[in-house]
C-alpha cells in the first residue's frame, strides 16, 4: 500500500503532536539530550490533541449521573459519544455489542469477561490460552473460568511465531464440549508478532467456542473489526483494550462484548446507576448499556479523552498508521540485525510473521538489565526489561540462552532467580522516527563494543538490579510535583 500525500501530511502533522517528545535528562558522561521514548508498549505517551480537548471539557465536567444543569448535558452527551465512537473505531456493530469501561488497563476487563463468560456458559469448564499471552489473558481464566490449556505456536527455526492453527483446530476438537472460549491476544506484548485473530475466531466457533481477544497492543497500530458482516463467524465474541496504550494515560480500561452474553447474565458489578428502582429487598437492574455494565461513577474524562484520540486517528486511517509504523518496525529489525552479537526474539522475517509495536531482544553475554540501564544512563533511550508479565513465553524464548546442562526445569529456575534472566524490549508509537531507531541500533553498538568499560562503571545490587557507581541523579530534581504544590502558595 502506498501512503497517499494527504495521509502523509496528516501523519506529518500528528507525530510531533505527543507530551514528552521533547523531555530532557542530564547522563552519566555530563550531557544531557532528548529522550527517546521506546516504551511504548508499557505505555504510550499523551497525544496533545487528546489532552487539550479534555482540558476544554473541564470547564464543563460534571457527574453523568445529574441530569437536568448544562454540564450534566454536555457530560451525559459527550460519555455517551465516547462510546458509540470507541464502537464504531472498532467496526463493531452498535445493534449487537455494548462498549463500557472498567479498570485503568485491560486487566480488570479481562478478569470481568472471564466470570461473564463462566456464568454465560456454566457447563463448560475449559478455557484455551496461547503462549504468548500476558498474564492479564491467562491469570483470570485460571482463577476464575476453570481449566486453562496453553496452546503452542508457531515454531520457525526455534524461534516462536504466532498461534499454531492445527494445534489449536486439534485441542478444540479433543475437547469441543467444554471448551468455553478461547482467549487470544491480537498483538504480542513482547515480540510484537500479530496473531490471526480472525481465522481464530471462525475455527472457535465452528467447535462451538466463544472468542476473547486481548487487544491491548492492536488499538494504537492497526485496524481492529469486531464484526465483520461479510463472515459473521468471524466476529469476536469479546474485546478488550487500554487506553494507556492507545495514546491516553489516565484513561480507562475498555471492554467490548456481545450483548445477548451481557444480557443473559447478571452484571457482575453493581450499584448506581445500574439501576430501575431499588427496594429494601430487591432491586431492579437497567436493561439500557453501557448503564447496566457501569454500576458508580465512571472516569468521564479518560473516557472522553481516548474517544477523541480515536477520532483523530480514525481520519489518517489505521490502515495508513499500521503500514507507517510496519515500515518503522522492518527499519529497526534490518538495523538491529546489522549488529552480530544483538539477539532478536521471534520470527524476524515481517512477511512471514507481520509484527507491531515492539521488539525484542538481548545483547549476547550481557544481562538485560544491565542493557537496559546503560541505554537510559549513556544514551536517553527509555525501554523495558525482564519478562514483560509474560513468563511461559519469556522462558521459552530465552531456555537457548541458558547452558544446556542447567536445562532441567528446576536449574532454570533457579538460575533465572540469581540472573533475573529476561530480555530488553524496544517499542515503538506514533511519535517514534527512523531517527530514534538509528539511536537505538547505534547505542546497541556501542554498548556491545565498550561492554567491559561499561561493565567497569556498574555494580549488581542483591536484587539484581544495575546501579551505576557515581552517576546517582536525584529524581526530585528531574521532576517535583513538590515544587508545583509550592508554587500555588507563592
Ligand atoms: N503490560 C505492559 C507491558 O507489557 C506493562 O509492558
Amino acid at each position: 500500500m502506498t501512503i497517499s500525500s494527504k495521509s502523509q501530511a496528516y501523519i506529518d502533522r500528528l507525530k510531533p503532536a505527543f507530551i514528552g517528545l521533547d523531555t530532557t535528562y542530564p547522563l552519566a558522561d555530563g550531557r544531557t539530550t532528548r529522550r527517546i521514548y521506546l516504551d511504548s508498549t508499557a505505555s504510550t505517551l499523551m497525544f496533545r490533541p487528546a489532552h487539550d480537548a479534555v482540558e476544554a471539557y473541564y470547564r464543563h465536567y460534571a457527574n453523568t449521573h445529574s441530569l437536568l444543569h448544562f454540564s450534566a448535558k454536555i457530560s451525559t452527551e459527550l460519555y455517551h459519544w465516547a462510546h458509540e465512537r470507541i464502537l464504531h473505531f472498532l467496526h463493531a456493530d452498535p445493534q449487537d455489542y455494548a462498549c463500557f469501561f472498567t479498570g485503568s488497563g485491560a486487566t480488570a476487563g479481562m478478569n470481568r469477561m472471564a466470570r461473564v463468560f463462566r456464568d454465560f456458559r456454566p457447563d463448560r469448564d475449559t478455557v484455551l490460552v496461547s503462549l504468548m499471552e500476558h498474564h492479564s489473558n491467562d491469570l483470570p481464566h485460571r482463577k476464575h473460568a476453570g481449566q486453562v490449556i496453553h496452546t503452542p505456536l508457531d515454531n520457525h527455526d526455534g524461534q516462536p511465531g504466532c498461534i499454531r492453527m492445527d494445534a489449536l483446530e486439534q485441542t478444540l476438537r479433543e475437547n469441543r464440549d467444554r471448551i468455553n472460549y478461547v482467549a487470544v491476544t491480537g498483538v504480542s506484548n513482547v515480540t510484537g508478532i500479530i496473531n490471526p485473530i480472525y481465522r481464530v475466531a471462525e475455527l472457535a466457533h465452528r467447535f462451538g467456542a466463544l472468542v476473547l481477544v486481548d487487544g491491548a497492543q492492536m488499538v494504537a497500530h492497526l485496524p481492529v473489526f469486531i464484526s465483520n458482516p461479510d463472515h459473521p463467524e468471524q466476529n469476536l465474541d469479546a474485546f478488550v483494550f487500554s487506553g494507556h496504550k492507545t495514546y491516553v494515560p489516565g484513561s480507562p480500561g475498555v471492554v467490548i462484548c456481545r450483548k445477548d452474553i451481557l444480557r443473559a447474565i447478571e452484571p457482575e458489578e453493581v450499584g448506581g446507576g445500574m439501576v430501575e428502582r431499588v427496594f429494601v429487598d430487591r432491586y431492579l437492574i437497567t436493561d439500557k448499556f453501557p448503564d447496566r455494565e457501569e454500576a458508580g461513577t465512571p472516569n468521564i474524562p479518560g473516557a472522553i479523552g481516548l474517544a477523541t484520540a480515536l477520532d483523530i486517528l480514525d481520519r489518517v486511517g489505521m490502515d495508513v498508521l499500521y503500514e507507517e509504523e510496519s515500515d518503522l518496525i522492518s527499519y529497526a529489525l534490518e538495523q538491529m540485525k546489522t549488529i552480530p552479537t544483538v539477539m532478536v526474539y521471534g520470527e524476524t522475517n515481517m512477511n512471514i510473521c507481520p509484527r507491531a509495536a515492539s521488539i525484542s531482544f538481548n545483547i549476547y553475554g550481557l544481562d538485560h538489565g544491565f542493557t537496559a540501564a546503560v541505554l537510559n544512563d549513556y544514551h536517553n533511550i527509555a525501554v523495558r526489561n525482564e519478562c514483560f508479565c509474560a513468563h511461559p513465553y519469556v522462558e521459552e524464548m530465552i531456555k537457548d540462552d541458558i547452558p544446556a546442562e542447567l536445562h532441567k526445569k528446576e536449574n532454570i529456575l533457579s538460575l533465572r532467580a540469581k540472573l533475573k534472566s529476561g530480555m530488553v524490549r524496544a517499542s515503538f508509537g506514533l511519535y517514534n522516527t527512523r531517527e530514534d531507531v538509528d539511536s537505538l541500533v547505534n547505542a546497541l553498538r556501542d554498548i556491545s563494543d565498550h561492554r567491559e568499560t561499561y561493565q567497569a562503571l556498574y555494580t549488581v545490587d542483591e536484587d539484581g538490579n544495575y546501579r551505576h557507581t557515581s552517576f546517582h541523579p536525584v529524581l526530585g530534581q528531574l521532576f517535583s510535583i513538590h515544587k508545583l504544590v509550592d508554587s500555588v502558595f507563592e
